[in-house]
Order: C-alpha cells, then structure tokens, then sequence
C-alpha cells in the first residue's frame, strides 16, 4: 500500500489526536514531553489503559508494548497497585516529613538488590544516574568517568555523550571532556581508558545499549567488574530497565555480577514518577550529615514521595514472587519467535530479539548468523544495531498503531498482563504492517 494511502488513513483513524498535536505545538516544542515520544505525522493522545491495553481519544484500542517506557511490568492499573495509591491519596501526597512507607519501600529495595547496604530515593531515574556519578566522585576523589557508546543514562550533562544526540548543544565543555567514551562490550578498549587516566566509575546499561538495541555480550559484564576493581573505578549499574524485570534482584542477580551501586526508576516506583540509588555503604555514606562539608548533597522536593512510595512498595512485594517476571518472559519468548516467523516468511532482512521481557527488531540485519542464533543474545555489528533506520521504524510504528498495537518505535517491553491473545494479536498486526511496508 502507498505510503501516503497509509498516512491519510492514519489521520482519518487519530483525527482527534490530530487535532490535539496542531493545539499542543503551538505552546509545547514539538508537541511533546519527551524526545521519544516524537511521531509523524503525530503522536497518538491516549486517555485511558489497563493491563495490557490502552485507548486513544478516537475510541481505538491498542495492545501496549510501551508499558509506561518500561515502567509496567504488572501492566496497567493492577488492582494491587490502584489500591495502594488510592489509599495512599486519601491520607495527602506530600507531607514534607519522613513517613513510614518509605521505610518499607526501602527495606524491599534493600532485600531484593544484590549488595544494596543502603538506599536513596530520588525523582526520577536520571537524578539517580547524576547522584551515583556525583557519590563516586566524591568516594574516589576523581573526576573521570567511563560511559559506554550508545548506552543511555537519562539526559543530564554527563551522560549526553554516546547518546542520540551526542553532542548536544547546551553541555558545557568541561563536562563533556570528563566523560570518556568506550565502544560497547570491548573489555580491551575499556581497559585502555582506565589505564590513560584515573577514573572515578563505569556507568553500564547491563542489558546492552538502549535497552538491549545492542546487547552485552556474555562475559562482559563480569570482566567490566575485574576492570574496574583492578583500576580503582567504581562500577555502577544502571539498572532503571533491568532492575526489577531481569530478576527481581535485577542484572546483578540475573548475570551473577555485583556493582559498586546500582541505580533504578521505572519499575521501582511503580510506574509513578521515582528512582534510587543503592549500593555499598562505604559509598552510600557519604550522603550523611556527620561528613560535614564533605558530604554528599541531595535535596530534591519529591524524593521518597508517598504515592511513589505506595506503588513502588505494592509492585515491588508482587514481583518478589517471581510470577510476574516468569510470565512476561514466557510471552516475549513467544512474541519474538512469532515475529521472525512473520520476517522469515515475508523474506525480509530483518530480525527479532531479545531476552527477559524486552524485544527489538533490527530492521537493517544482514547477519550471517541469523539462522544459527537463539535471538537472545545478539552479536552483530553495534554500529548497524545501533543506526537503526529511523524513518521507517516511525513508519512501522504509524502502521502499528493502525493496526491496534503500540511499539517503542521497533521494539518494547512485554508486561505480565500480556496474554496469549495479545501475542497472537500482535504478530497478526506485524504481518499485516510489513506487508502494509
Ligand atoms: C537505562 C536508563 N537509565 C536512565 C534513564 C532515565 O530515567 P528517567 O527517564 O526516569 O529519568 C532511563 C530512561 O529510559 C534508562 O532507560
């Protein structure tokens, strides 16, 4: 089908969402809050979801893949976790004191989290990456930190290096020059960086950039450990994604690796707006009054918040059980076979993967090895994974959402809400858009 038949189709079908994007851009850039959520020709306004479903303006249903950027591992609106903050609302949001559930949410984190001594909310999960920089720096007197190409981090100054817009104007130069950039999975480039400068820590997204786009390669993590001990860097692990939805002790508990302090959003708040910061105490303790002006500083109006705190501590005791991570897994196992069935039949270069409850497809793969591969860990070019052809990852996603289902432009999060229905639904609505591309 033409392109522009598709796109009239998808105006006609989002006509309110239309409607709404001509408002917002004339008073939000681009329409809005976030660069991800960018769509041509415009983004769809949802009112409403639950479980695995969510509703457009128009009326239109879709199965969700974006979970709330990954933070739904339960899907939407789990009764446990609605009731958690309706009860938690009619009590106040805000009581600018401490409060008991932070005490909970903090003995769950502190119990699940490998090597978690202590732990630190905060709003969000870029304010727990900029804290975990800042904690290092101050733990090991240096100034350096070594980040991996085409990881993410959030979108504070220190991380913009290696992201989609590397060079983003607006960071100040010094700050750029204290991040040194290392191409992804290269145990000898990384070495390399450590041994040119002291460095205060290695930041790692573990299940490989951009949420698995690029996926770490097995052993790297553990000889990323052996690095950094070796040369006296901290090793944080970023774990907003994987914390949570890997294993419910996270990447450390899934790979079998322990990092200096982990950092986590999305899911440990429950889907609401939080993040935290946890690791060894030796490090953590800098953030207390006795340091005097040594002390690390962290305000911040909305850490700890209550109603954060009421979902983050009703998800975090259901995914203890294991049962939510088990069954999410099971569907994505489905969900990416299904896909390379639909792309191996329809003869296209592409290829589905991914591991855990996380999936993407690279629309530009000419592997070698893709008959001879379990599509979980990928071991193709970085560059080529990474590059993925954005224009047409906007245009499978536009012709997703017509067919009723919303990607993270090429890819996504599986929740436990996710049936078998949804699965089978969603590999119709792939055929039905590639043949569609
Ligand atoms: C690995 C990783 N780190 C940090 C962040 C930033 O978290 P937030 O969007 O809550 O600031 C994200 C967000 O997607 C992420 O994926």
């Amino acid at each position: 089908m033409q392109q522009d038949v598709l796109e009239e189709k998808y105006r006609e079908k989002l006509s309110r969402s239309g409607q709404l994007y001509e408002a917002a851009r004339k008073i939000i850039p681009d329409g809005i809050a976030h660069d991800i959520r960018y769509s041509e020709p415009f983004p769809v306004y949802i009112t409403h979801a639950s479980g695995s479903r969510k509703w457009d303006v128009d009326g239109n249903e879709y199965i969700d893949y974006f979970g709330g950027h990954g933070a739904l591992l339960l899907g939407h609106q789990h009764p446990q976790v609605v009731e958690a903050v309706a009860e938690q609302i009619r009590k106040g949001t805000h009581f600018g004191a401490c409060h008991p559930l932070e005490v909970e949410w903090a003995r769950l984190v502190t119990s699940l989290v490998p090597g978690a001594d202590l732990v630190r909310f905060t709003s969000s999960g870029t304010e727990a990456t900029l804290l975990a920089l800042r904690l290092t720096r101050a733990f090991t007197g240096r100034e350096r930190v070594v980040k991996l190409d085409a990881h993410f981090h959030g979108w504070h100054d220190a991380v913009v290096p290696g992201g989609d817009s590397a060079r983003s104007p607006g960071v100040p130069r010094g700050t750029l020059e204290c991040t040194r950039l290392c191409p992804p999975n290269d145990a000898q480039a990384l070495e390399a960086a450590l041994a040119e400068q002291p460095t205060a820590a290695i930041i790692v997204e573990p299940s490989g950039a951009s949420f698995g786009r690029v996926p770490v390669r097995p052993g790297f993590l553990a000889e990323a450990r052996e690095l950094a001990t070796r040369y006296g860097a901290m090793l944080i692990f970023d774990e907003v994604i994987t914390g949570f939805r890997l294993a419910p002790g996270g990447a450390q508990e899934y790979y079998g690796v322990t990092a200096d302090l982990v950092t986590m959003g999305k899911i440990v708040s429950g889907g609401l707006p939080g993040g935290a910061v946890a690791g060894r105490r030796d490090i953590m303790g800098l953030l207390e009054m006795k340091h005097g002006l040594g002390k690390v500083s962290h305000p911040g109006t909305f850490n700890g918040n209550p109603l954060s705190a009421a979902a983050g501590v009703a998800t975090l005791k259901i995914i203890a059980t294991g049962e939510p991570i088990a069954s999410a897994n099971a569907r994505n196992a489905a969900l990416v076979e299904g896909l390379n069935r639909v792309i191996a039949a329809k003869g296209l270069d592409w290829c589905a993967y991914g591991h855990a409850s996380i999936f993407q497809i690279a629309m530009n793969s000419d592997c070698a090895k893709k008959n001879d591969c379990d599509r979980t860990v990928c071991t193709y070019d970085w560059q080529k994974l990474r590059n993925h052809d954005r224009p047409r990852e906007l245009k499978l996603r536009r012709n997703m959402l017509l067919n009723g289902v919303d990607f993270v432009g090429s890819g996504g999060w599986v929740s436990a809400a996710h049936s078998e229905r949804d699965i089978k639904e969603t590999i119709k609505a792939f055929e039905l858009s590639v043949v569609q591309m």
